[in-house]
């Protein structure tokens, strides 16, 4: 079903093996509508454990040949402030799950360096290399990528824009850094901002398990409030198309989904 701009879809899938094949599907379709409409497809990878799944899909025969990855540009919503090395690191799981077994070409992926002193200096280093890419050096402008994917933390936290952290309250920068949040790892981080977010063209958060319920319900059906539940601030000027497996939906009482 297709959802006019602005508006919010959500799709709930059996299980957390339907909802990986099921984002990975939309990602497929997602790169092939972008790489005919404009020539290439700008998709922003989500870290957490949610998405590997969809990237090892993603990585295997049939849907990797579907995408042609030549065209395909990749980026971090938000990154752990740890070595690219460290198990911990979101690029290191994407490089495991997606890059790697892919073969993707590294020139066509954006990763948030961590090897500079602090978060900040490596969130302004992204910030500059984004502006470079997106050739918006000095513009007050924001870029629109295609596909933001992202993710949920129990405590209502995406990418890593967490509850009462000054980092919402961005409004001109693309990229800043945040102290650990209250969940693990207990890391100091580096993210996306919602200015930076919200332009995009499509917004998927990936939602899995029981744990996540309360807090979808309460992000899809109560009041927004940015701070408390800084996932509720992501609205996209493109669609919103929420991905739930049926544990983490188990809660919504209004909409079910398609
Ligand atoms: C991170 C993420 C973060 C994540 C959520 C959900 O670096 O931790 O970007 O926003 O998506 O915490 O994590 P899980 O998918 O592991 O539940």
């Amino acid at each position: 079903m297709s959802v006019a701009a602005g508006q919010t879809e959500i799709v709930v899938c059996p299980d957390a093996a339907a909802l990986a094949a099921e984002a990975a599907d939309r990602i497929v379709a997602a790169a092939r509508e972008a790489i005919s409409h404009s020539g290439r497809f700008t998709l922003v990878l989500s870290g957490g454990s949610t998405p590997e799944r969809t990237y090892t899909l993603l990585a295997q025969s049939p849907r990797r040949e579907q995408i042609d990855w030549s065209r395909a540009w990749l980026f971090f919503g938000d990154e752990r402030f740890v070595p690219h090395d460290d198990p911990r690191s979101n690029y290191h799981m994407a490089q495991q799950s997606l890059l790697k077994p892919a073969a993707i070409d590294p020139t066509h992926v954006l990763a948030i360096s961590t090897n500079l002193e602090t978060p900040a200096q490596c969130a302004a280093q992204y910030e500059s290399s984004l502006r470079h890419f997106f050739d918006l050096d000095a513009d007050n402008s924001f870029p629109e990528f295609d596909l933001v994917l992202l993710g949920l933390g129990d405590d209502g936290h995406t990418a890593s824009l967490f509850p009462g952290k000054p980092s919402l309250d961005e409004k001109r920068t693309w990229i800043t850094w945040s102290p650990p949040g209250t969940l693990p790892p207990p890391v100091e981080r580096i993210t996306f901002t919602l200015p930076l977010i919200n332009p995009a063209r499509e917004g998927v958060p990936l939602v899995s398990g029981a744990a996540k319920a309360a807090v979808v319900q309460e992000i899809r059906e109560g009041p927004p409030d940015l701070h408390k539940r800084p996932a509720s601030g992501v609205r996209p000027a493109g669609k919103l198309t929420w991905l739930v497996d049926e544990s983490a939906a188990k809660l919504l009482s209004r909409e079910r989904g398609t």
